[in-house]
């Protein structure tokens, strides 16, 4: 028998691409999405298509809190818990909903995968979100004190999956920061500023754009996360970034020069909850996962670019 693993929050924009890898590798998946409506489900549909059509892929269509998954882990050798709530913005209008997704999810998988007999590990996508505002570069080391709702339901859910730790099951909790690149979700920087760019609408900057962020491309992030299935360290949180600090201005530059757009720059209040600045302190990725970002941040962009070029030829013509 080939090996079988679980994918949570599949129909995601990260979720998705890491079960097409897997589904690549030969390995069967089991995918878990309810499809929830943080964003317009319609792109979670659009994702989950491909996936549906292959013949090693499955999936359920449930809810992580409120469903029993020990028949759904039945000779699943390993879970990769990418469903959740993200965003930081929406988290202050709207934690309950936040807890439900991010704390009650993860308990209840937890509960489930640690009885699960073939269940060895799981990995879990974490946040750079749960450092808050601390001095550059940002280490596991330190003692994480979020400053939206958000980073705390992650912070929360990685506490759980690390205490989860002991003979039944191995965890590792990866910090991702800031993930772009095809298939992102609607409401995020990148994303936004290019699909304005190429529409020709008005960009919107919160604050004065001179906030910076690591952005790390999607394939280095899935590159991270199988790696962490395989690692030998247990029951510890890495960090997963690009290795690109930029500022929120520094990355439009680039939009403008891949794009060939003017672009029309509005700058609105800085968003509440928002980090200022993010950098992975990646000595941890490196020694545990030997990981290395490898996609520089003017290539992931174009890709990006591209793919929402293709996708508005897909729907007009
Ligand atoms: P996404 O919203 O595109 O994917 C998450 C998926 O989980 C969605 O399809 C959603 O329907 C599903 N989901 C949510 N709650 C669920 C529940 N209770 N039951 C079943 N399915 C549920 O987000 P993404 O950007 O792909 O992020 C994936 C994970 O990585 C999230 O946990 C997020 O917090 C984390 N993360 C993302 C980033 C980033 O920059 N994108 C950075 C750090 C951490
Ligand atoms: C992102 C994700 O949304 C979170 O899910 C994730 O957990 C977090 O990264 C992380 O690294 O942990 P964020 O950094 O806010 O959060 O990501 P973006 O939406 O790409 O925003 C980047 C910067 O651009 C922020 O300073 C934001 O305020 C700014 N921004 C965003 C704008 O100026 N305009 C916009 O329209 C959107």
């Amino acid at each position: 028998m080939g090996t079988k693993w679980m994918v949570t929050g599949s129909a995601g924009f990260i979720g998705s691409r890491l079960a097409q890898q897997l589904l690549a590798t030969g390995a069967d998946v089991v995918g878990v999405d309810c499809l929830t409506d943080a964003y317009d489900p319609t792109e979670k549909r659009q994702r989950l298509a491909p996936l549906l059509r292959h013949p090693r892929y499955s999936h359920l269509f449930i809810d992580l809190a409120e469903s029993d998954l020990a028949e759904a882990l039945a000779d699943v050798g390993g879970v990769f818990h990418l469903a959740g709530r993200p965003g930081v913005r929406d988290s202050f209008s709207m934690y309950p909903l936040y807890v439900h997704d991010n704390i009650n999810g993860t308990v209840n998988l937890l509960a489930s995968a640690k009885r699960a007999p073939t269940v060895r590990r799981l990995v879990y996508a974490s946040s750079s979100s749960v450092y808050g505002d601390a001095p550059l570069p940002l280490s596991e080391d330190m003692d994480p004190k979020p400053i939206s709702p958000y980073g705390q339901t992650k912070l929360e859910a990685e506490r759980l999956c690390i205490g989860a730790t002991g003979p039944t099951l191995e965890t590792i909790a990866l910090r991702y920061f800031t993930v772009y690149g095809p298939g992102q979700r609607p409401d995020m920087a990148l994303r936004r500023f290019a699909q304005a760019a190429l529409e020709g609408s008005e960009i919107e900057v919160y604050g004065d754009g001179e906030q910076t962020r690591d952005f790390t491309y999607v394939d280095d992030i899935v590159d991270a996360t199988r790696r962490a299935m395989d690692a030998s360290a247990s029951g510890l949180a890495i960090n997963v970034g690009g290795g690109s600090r930029v500022t929120v201005r520094q990355a439009l530059n680039i939009i403008a020069t891949v794009t060939g757009r003017q672009l029309r720059i509005v700058e609105r209040d800085a968003a509440r909850g928002d980090v200022r600045h993010t950098f992975a302190d990646l000595e941890r990725a490196s020694e545990h996962l030997n990981f290395k970002p490898a996609v520089p941040l003017a290539e992931g962009i174009a890709a990006e670019v591209r793919w929402l070029r293709e996708r508005s030829v897909g729907a007009t013509g």
